[in-house]
C-alpha cells in the first residue's frame, strides 16, 4: 500500500515543493507548504505576513508557533482526512513533536518522510536559476547559503527523528525530476 500521510524533508532547493505538487496529482491528496502559505499571507499584507516578512526575507525561521498554528489549522481541514504531503514542515524537532500530537488528535499518524539528498553547490545553482525566473526575495546567493545553514542546524537533526522511529526513507535527489519521483514513488511503496 503506498503511504499517504507523509513529510518531504530536504535543504533548499532540494525539490521538495516540485515533488509534492508531482505527489499530490497521483495520491490525490492536498500539497501542505508552510513556505507557500507564509508567502501569500506576506503578499495579501496580512497580520501574519507583517509579521513574517523579514524574518523571511534574511532567510531565518519564522518561529515555531507560528507555523504550528498555521499546520494544525490546515490538518484539520476534511479534505486532508485522506492524507497529505507536507513540504516544509516540520522544520524542528519541535515542529515534529508538534506534528505527532496534531496528528494524535486527530486520530491519525505520519506514514513516511521522505529526506532528499542533494549536493549544496547543485542547490545554490537551482535556487540562482529560479531567482532569474521567478525572483523570490529569499533567492540571492546569500541569502540561499544561509538558508542552508539553518537547515544544517535546526532540520537536518530531524532526519534522525524520523530514522529511530523507522518513518525514514532517504532518496537521492540529485537526478533529473522524472527519476527523483520515480525513487520516490517507491520509497512508499516500500
Ligand atoms: P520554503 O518555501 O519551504 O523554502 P525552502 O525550504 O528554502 O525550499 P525551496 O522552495 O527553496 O526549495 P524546494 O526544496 O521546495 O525545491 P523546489 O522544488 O522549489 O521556505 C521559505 C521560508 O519560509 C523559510 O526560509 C522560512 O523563513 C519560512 N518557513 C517555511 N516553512 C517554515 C517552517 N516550517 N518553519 C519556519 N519557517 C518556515 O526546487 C527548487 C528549484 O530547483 C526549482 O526551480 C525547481 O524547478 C528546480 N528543481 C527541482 N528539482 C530538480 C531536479 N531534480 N533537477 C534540477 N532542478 C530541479
Amino acid at each position: 500500500m503506498t503511504a499517504r500521510r507523509l513529510v518531504l524533508l530536504g535543504a533548499p532547493g532540494a525539490g521538495k515543493g516540485t515533488q509534492a505538487e508531482r505527489l499530490v496529482g497521483k495520491l490525490g491528496v492536498p500539497k501542505i507548504s508552510t513556505g507557500d502559505a507564509l508567502r501569500q499571507a506576506v503578499a495579501s499584507g496580512s497580520e501574519l505576513g507583517l509579521r513574517v516578512r523579514g524574518t523571511m526575507e534574511r532567510g531565518e525561521l519564522v518561529g515555531d508557533d507560528i507555523v504550528i498554528e498555521v499546520v494544525r489549522e490546515r490538518l484539520s481541514r476534511p479534505d486532508a482526512r485522506g492524507g497529505f504531503v507536507l513540504d516544509g514542515f516540520p522544520r524542528t524537532v519541535k515542529q515534529a513533536e508538534a506534528l505527532d500530537r496534531i496528528l494524535a488528535e486527530l486520530g491519525t499518524a505520519l506514514q513516511r518522510c521522505v529526506a532528499l539528498g542533494v549536493e549544496e553547490d547543485a542547490v545554490v545553482e537551482r535556487l540562482l536559476m529560479r531567482a532569474r525566473i521567478e525572483g523570490r526575495s529569499d533567492d540571492n546567493a546569500e541569502t540561499i547559503r544561509h538558508r542552508i545553514r539553518v537547515y544544517r542546524r535546526d532540520t537536518a537533526p530531524l532526519i534522525d527523528y524520523y530514522r529511530v522511529r523507522s518513518l525514514l526513507r532517504e532518496v537521492d535527489g540529485m537526478g533529473p525530476v522524472e527519476t527523483v519521483e520515480q525513487a520516490i514513488e517507491e520509497a512508499l511503496a516500500a
